[in-house]
């Protein structure tokens, strides 16, 4: 018998074919997947990425309860119109401390995934309150209520505490200043920065919702805001001229 021939089984009897294909696949699952388990991280180290600050990590909690990701994403993608308009192109390892991740699906507003240091925290803290004061076109629904809340940040640490337990790397420090670090990262010229900054690099301390008397919810959204896609240096890794 040919080989030709020997072929026709699996073309005359569909049962063979089926357990060939399986046991094809299967091979090639294996090929795939068994490399990935003697890798100690899929994720590629990148300096600067650190966990989120106490605050941050309140303003991300807010961005998820208020269900921004459906219109936005935080996600450039490696292509020339991304990156001449957002910026450089997101790394893995930005969102390795995303539990969950917010890459979004969906655009009906731009991406944010660099949105840090765009605008000041004026600019936020009039666009959540009424978008079309800044933007007159758009159709961004008003989030005024956020700078008229106390932010409860009174189970912060528990927070930390189940981040920690999901492999971020959250001190027990960390975890016992958290309550402490959300109002001093939202005070003006805080007696405290220079610990907080110990504790977490490049941290942004200061007044975000332009109300002194009291943490509100738009200070923890607009401090998250403002640190998206600032923690790598990028000048370090490549120049302008190469990623666009
Ligand atoms: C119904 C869709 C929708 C939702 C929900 C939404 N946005 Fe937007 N957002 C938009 C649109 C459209 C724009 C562009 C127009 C503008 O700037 O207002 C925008 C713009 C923005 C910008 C400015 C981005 C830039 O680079 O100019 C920020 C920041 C922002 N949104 C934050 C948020 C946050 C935070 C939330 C959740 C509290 C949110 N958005 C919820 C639609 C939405």
């Amino acid at each position: 018998m040919s080989l030709w021939q020997k072929h026709a089984i699996f073309e005359k009897n569909s049962i063979v074919l089926v357990i060939g294909i399986l046991i094809v696949i299967a091979i090639g699952g294996l090929v795939e997947i068994v490399p990935l388990f003697y890798l100690k991280n899929t994720i590629e180290k990148v300096d600067g990425v650190r966990p989120y600050t106490p605050l941050e990590l309140a303003g991300r909690n807010i961005y998820v309860r208020e269900g921004c990701y459906l219109c936005h994403s935080q996600m450039i993608r490696p292509l020339r119109d991304e990156v001449e308009r957002y910026g450089h192109y997101s790394l893995a390892a930005e969102s390795m401390y995303d539990h969950p991740f917010q890459w979004g699906s969906k655009r009906t507003g731009p991406d944010l995934a660099r949105v840090g240091g765009k605008y000041s925290d004026d600019w936020h803290r009039d666009h959540l309150r009424d978008p079309r004061s800044v933007v007159p076109g758009s159709v961004m629904p008003t989030y005024g209520f956020l700078a008229k809340t106390e932010l409860d940040y009174s189970h912060i640490a528990e927070d930390l505490k189940v981040q920690a337990l999901i492999g971020v790397p959250y001190t027990p420090d960390m975890i016992a200043n958290a309550v402490k670090d959300v109002a001093t990262q939202a005070t003006t010229d805080s007696p405290d920065a220079a610990d907080l900054t110990k504790r977490y690099s490049k941290v942004q301390v200061r007044d975000f919702d332009g109300n002194p008397g009291a943490v509100t919810e738009a200070d923890a959204l607009i401090a998250y805001l403002q640190m998206m896609g600032t923690q790598v240096d990028f000048s370090l890794y490549d120049d302008k001229a190469n990623i666009r």
